[in-house]
C-alpha cells in the first residue's frame, strides 16, 4: 500500500476513537488524599489461553465457595446495582475486602487470615487456572488491566488489556505434566490525576488508570512488617490437588501504589480502547466496498439493460414480436402478486425482521455517536432491549400491513402471534441455556428477578405496542399491485437443474457474509473472549454494505427466477437473502473447531445454543431485507409494462 494512503487510513481510523466515546451522564468522582476508594470484584471470565485457544465460555462468581477468596470484612458481599444489559451480559459486581486510600502507598497488606484449600477446591481452582480465567476488578468504574506493549512497532505504545490472570501454568517438558500457580499477591498501581481548580483549598484527585500485576508467592506472617506480613518470598503457591487429605494454606496479600498521572479524566479510557490492528478493519472494509461496487454494478448492468430491452419489447406494438413474447418475466404478470403459501408466517417474520432491522440500525447509530461506550457498563445491552421493546410498534404495523396485502383473513391470530413468535423462540432458547448454567452453579446464569423483569418488559410494554402497531397496520388502506392476478394459477415450467432454492441460497449467501465477516470475527471475540468491541464506525459501514449486498443479490436471483417463469418469489426472496445466516452459523462452527477447545458439556451447549440463536435472528433480519428489496423491484418492473 502506498505510504500516503496508509498514513491517511491510520489517521482516519483514529478519528472516531479520540473523543466521541464519553457520555455526559457518567460523572467523575473526586477524592481527597486519604479518602477510601472502593474496589469492586466482578465475575471471573475465561480468556485466550497461551495456545490461542478458548477453553471455557462460562463465568464464575468471585465468591464461589471453591475459589475461597476472602470475603469483605463487614459481613457477606453486597451487590452493586447494575443495568439490565450489564446483568444479561454477565456482570456480577460485588464489594470486596480491599482497602485503598487515595494517594497512600501501602505494601504487603494481608487481605484476610490465611485460608485452607481442600483437595476438591484445589482441583476446581487449578482447572480454572488451566482454562486461563481472568480476574475482573473495578476501581472507580475502571477495569483493572494489564499493561501490554505493542509488538513490532518503532514507537511502542503501552495499552491496557482488561483483566488479569487468576494464575499461571508451567509445563514441564521433561515429564509433560503441568503445574498451576495461584496468584495470591496483587500489586495494584492506580494512576491518579490532580483536578485543576481555582479554589485550591482542598486538592481533589481522580482515578485515571488501574493496573494490576499479580504474582504467586508464599507470604509469611511477620510481626515486624508494617501490616503484619512479609511478601519477600519468591516461592510460588501450588494448590495440592493430588492428596485427598491435603490442605494447602494460602495467604492473600496486596500492595497499592499511587502514581501521579497527566492523563485527564475525560481520556482515561483511551488506553483501554486501543485499536490492535486498524489495517485489518480497513482492509475488510475496502474489500467489502469492492464487492458492493462490483455487485451493484453487475445488477445494474444485467438487470437494467435486460429490463430496458424487455420493457421496450413488451410495450412495442409490433405484432411480429408475438413469437418472442413466449418467454420472459412478463408472462407471469397475472400470478406474480398471488399470495404465497403460509402468508401468516411470512408476515410475522417480516414484522419481527423490520423490528430487528430498526433496532440494530438505531443501536449502531447510538454507539457511533458515543452513547454506548464501554465506560458505560452494560449500556449496549440495555439500549438494545429497550429499542427492541419500543420498536414492537413497527413489528406490529409491518406484520399487519403485509398480512392484509397478502389477503390474509385470520387477523386476530396475526395480531397475537406477531409479538409472541420470534421473541418467544428467543426467550425459550435463552431460558433453556440458562437452566444449564443454573445447574452448573455458574454465575453466568441470569438471576430469576432479571428474567421476570424481561418478561414484564415484554408483556407490559412490547406486546401492547405491537398491538397498537397492528391496529394501525390493519386500518391502513390495502396496497394494490400494479397488475391484476388471474383466477387460475399459471403452470410453472420445469426449472433448470440449477434453479433450485438450495443453489440460490448457497451462491447468494456468500456475498453478504463476505461483507461482514471480519467484523463478525471481532464481535465473536468480544462475546466469547470478552475483548472490548467499540469499532462502531466500521460496524456502521459494514451494516450499510450488508444491506446493499443482500438487496442486490436477492434482486438478481429474483429476476432470474421470474425470467424462468416461476412466480413463487416471496419466500424465495426471504430464504435467498437469509442464507447469509447459514454462513454465520457455519462460521461459528469453524470458530468452535479452530478457536475453542471447551472442556465441559455445558460450555459447548452454551456456545452452540447462542450461535444458533444468533443465526436465527440474522436469518430473520437478512431475510426481511431481501424480501423488501425484491418487493420494491417486482413492483417497479411490473408497473412499467403495459398489459392489454
Ligand atoms: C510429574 O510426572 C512425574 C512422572 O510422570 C511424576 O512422578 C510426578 O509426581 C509428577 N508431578 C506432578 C506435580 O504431578
Ligand atoms: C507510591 O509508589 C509509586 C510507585 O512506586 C511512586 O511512584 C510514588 O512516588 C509513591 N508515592 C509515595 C507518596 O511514596
Amino acid at each position: 500500500m502506498p505510504s500516503f494512503l496508509s498514513g491517511a487510513l491510520t489517521a482516519l481510523s483514529l478519528l472516531p476513537l479520540s473523543h466521541a466515546f464519553y457520555l455526559p451522564g457518567v460523572a467523575p468522582t473526586d477524592y481527597t488524599i486519604g479518602n477510601k476508594v472502593p474496589l469492586y470484584v466482578n465475575a471471573l471470565t475465561p480468556t485466550l489461553a497461551e495456545d490461542q485457544q478458548v477453553r471455557s465460555v462460562m463465568a464464575w462468581d468471585y465468591y464461589h465457595p471453591n475459589f475461597n477468596f476472602c470475603p469483605p470484612k463487614d459481613g457477606p458481599p453486597k451487590k452493586i446495582s447494575e443495568s439490565l444489559g450489564s446483568i444479561l451480559f454477565g456482570d456480577r459486581i460485588l464489594t470486596s475486602p480491599f482497602e485503598l486510600y487515595m494517594g497512600k502507598n501501602e505494601t504487603c497488606k494481608m487481605l484476610c487470615n490465611p485460608v485452607e484449600y481442600s483437595q476438591h477446591q484445589a482441583q476446581f481452582v487449578n482447572w480454572r487456572i488451566w482454562q486461563s480465567y481472568n480476574h475482573n476488578w473495578l476501581i472507580d468504574g475502571l477495569p483493572a488491566a494489564q499493561a501490554v506493549r505493542e509488538r513490532g512497532k518503532k514507537d511502542q505504545q503501552t495499552y491496557y488489556v482488561q483483566g488479569f490472570p487468576l494464575g499461571s501454568v508451567e509445563m514441564d517438558d521433561a515429564t509433560g505434566n503441568a503445574t498451576a500457580f495461584l496468584n495470591n499477591h496483587y500489586d495494584i498501581f492506580v494512576d491518579f490525576h490532580l483536578v485543576k481548580s481555582r479554589l485550591a483549598t482542598d486538592p481533589k484527585y481522580r482515578v485515571v488508570g488501574v493496573e494490576v500485576i499479580p504474582s504467586s508467592r508464599q507470604a509469611k506472617l511477620d510481626e515486624n512488617a508494617a501490616y503484619g506480613a512479609s511478601c519477600q518470598s519468591d516461592a510460588p503457591v501450588v494448590l495440592n490437588s493430588e492428596d485427598t487429605n491435603a490442605k494447602t494454606k494460602v495467604m492473600f496479600t496486596y500492595s497499592v501504589y499511587w502514581r501521579e498521572s497527566d492523563t485527564v479524566w475525560a481520556t482515561r479510557w483511551d488506553k483501554y480502547l486501543h485499536v490492535y490492528e486498524p489495517s485489518i478493519h480497513w482492509f475488510s472494509l475496502v474489500n467489502s466496498a469492492i464487492i458492493v461496487v462490483f455487485l451493484t454494478g453487475m445488477v445494474a448492468m444485467v438487470v437494467v439493460r435486460a429490463l430496458k430491452k424487455d420493457i421496450q419489447r413488451y410495450n412495442s406494438f409490433d405484432i411480429e414480436d408475438d413469437v418472442q413474447d413466449d418467454s420472459g418475466w412478463k408472462l407471469v404478470h397475472g400470478d406474480v402478486f398471488r399470495p404465497p403459501k403460509n402468508p401468516m408466517l411470512l408476515a410475522i417474520f417480516l414484522g419481527s425482521g423490520a423490528q430487528l432491522f430498526f433496532m440494530t440500525g438505531t443501536t449502531i447509530v447510538f454507539a457511533l455517536l458515543g452513547f454506548l461506550s464501554p465506560s458505560n457498563r452494560g449500556s449496549l445491552g440495555t439500549v438494545m432491549i429497550l429499542l427492541y421493546t419500543v420498536f414492537g410498534f413497527i413489528g406490529g404495523y409491518v406484520s399487519a400491513r403485509v398480512y392484509k396485502t397478502l389477503n390474509g383473513d385470520a387477523w386476530k391470530r396475526n395480531i397475537l402471534l406477531t409479538p409472541l413468535l420470534v421473541p418467544g423462540i428467543v426467550f425459550t432458547v435463552f431460558f433453556l441455556l440458562n437452566l444449564f448454567l443454573f445447574f452448573e452453579h455458574s454465575s453466568g446464569a441470569v438471576p430469576l428477578t432479571t428474567m421476570l423483569a424481561l418478561i414484564a418488559i415484554w408483556f407490559i410494554i412490547s406486546v401492547p405496542l405491537s398491538f397498537v402497531g397492528s391496529w394501525f397496520g390493519f386500518r391502513a388502506s390495502k396496497w394494490t399491485p400494479p397488475t391484476k392476478t388471474n383466477q387460475i394459477p399459471r403452470q410453472i415450467p420445469r426449472q433448470g437443474k440449477w434453479g433450485g432454492i438450495g443453489t440460490g441460497m448457497v451462491v447468494a449467501g456468500v456475498l453478504p457474509f463476505a461483507s461482514i465477516f471480519v467484523e463478525l470475527y471481532f464481535i465473536m471475540g468480544s462475546i466469547w473472549v470478552r475483548k472490548v468491541y467499540y469499532m462502531f464506525g466500521f460496524l456502521f459501514l459494514c451494516y450499510g454494505i450488508m444491506i446493499i449486498t443482500c438487496s442486490a443479490v436477492t434482486i438478481l436471483s429474483i429476476y432470474f427466477l421470474l425470467c424462468a417463469e416461476n412466480y413463487h418469489w416471496q419466500w424465495r426472496a426471504f430464504f435467498t437473502s437469509g442464507a447469509c445466516a447459514l454462513y454465520i452459523v457455519a462460521y461459528a462452527l469453524v470458530y468452535w473447531v479452530s478457536k475453542l477447545s471447551l472442556g465441559g458439556f455445558t460450555s459447548n451447549v452454551l456456545y452452540l445454543g447462542y450461535s444458533c440463536l444468533m443465526g436465527f435472528l440474522a436469518w430473520v433480519l437478512t431475510g426481511t431485507i431481501g424480501f423488501f428489496a425484491s418487493a420494491v423491484f417486482v413492483n417497479k418492473i411490473y408497473a412499467s409494462i403495459k398489459i392489454e
